[in-house]
């Protein structure tokens, strides 16, 4: 009797042990396995705002994030309709990298125009950004094999380039003048930390 109970107390402590041992392993795997994942969010936010922030200051990186949405509409444009996923997974790209090109321009650039006292111009652009919106959405409602997809594109890249133009060349040197040397710093530190938080 004493050794079957002391066997089972022995069994029960073993698996008790074992028990406590298992899940705190578990716990310690999770807790590291979430530890890695969000370094591994944090690495690859620092990598993909990186790219645009080693441009330069702020009207540098927006630049070059203009440049990167239009090839991404020119490798869209060099497929054909029997490309359906690799169709699916451009538009999944260019959305994404709109959403955060825009959230930047819209929490930082475009505010800092209305303190400049350029409301018309920063309505107008946020107009465009409106427009955006609506080709997306035309877009994912529609069937990558279409017949009317590779002209939606093209009529989406016109506008976007048409806009990318508007700001590069006209809106954003104005900005850049009008405010002094420490404001464009701040601008580009707050442009990186707003294109960290979409990345
Ligand atoms: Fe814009
Ligand atoms: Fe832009």
């Amino acid at each position: 009797m004493a050794t079957r109970n002391g066997t089972r107390s022995n069994t029960r402590s073993e698996r008790s042990a074992f028990s406590w041992g298992s899940t705190g392993a578990i716990a310690g795997v999770a807790l590291g396995g979430a530890a890695l994942a969000i370094a591994a969010n944090i690495g690859r936010k620092l990598a993909v705002q990186g790219l645009s922030a080693s441009k330069g200051e702020w009207d540098a990186s927006l630049a070059a994030e203009h440049d990167m949405v239009l090839a991404l509409f020119d490798k869209m444009l060099e497929t054909d309709e029997t490309q359906t996923t690799k169709r699916k997974m451009l538009l999944m790209k260019l959305g994404h990298a709109l959403d955060k090109h825009a959230y930047a321009e819209e929490h930082v650039i475009y505010p800092a125009l209305r303190e400049s006292n350029d409301v018309a111009e920063a309505k107008q652009l946020e107009g465009e950004h409106g427009e955006v919106k609506t080709f997306l959405h035309r877009l994912n409602n529609m069937k990558t094999d279409a017949p009317e997809w590779a002209a939606t594109v093209r009529e989406f890249r016109d506008s976007v380039e048409a806009h990318a133009r508007l700001e590069e060349d006209e809106i954003f040197p104005r900005l850049r003048a009008g405010v002094g040397d420490e404001m464009n710093r701040k601008l580009t530190r707050e442009l990186n930390m707003a294109g960290f938080m979409m990345a």
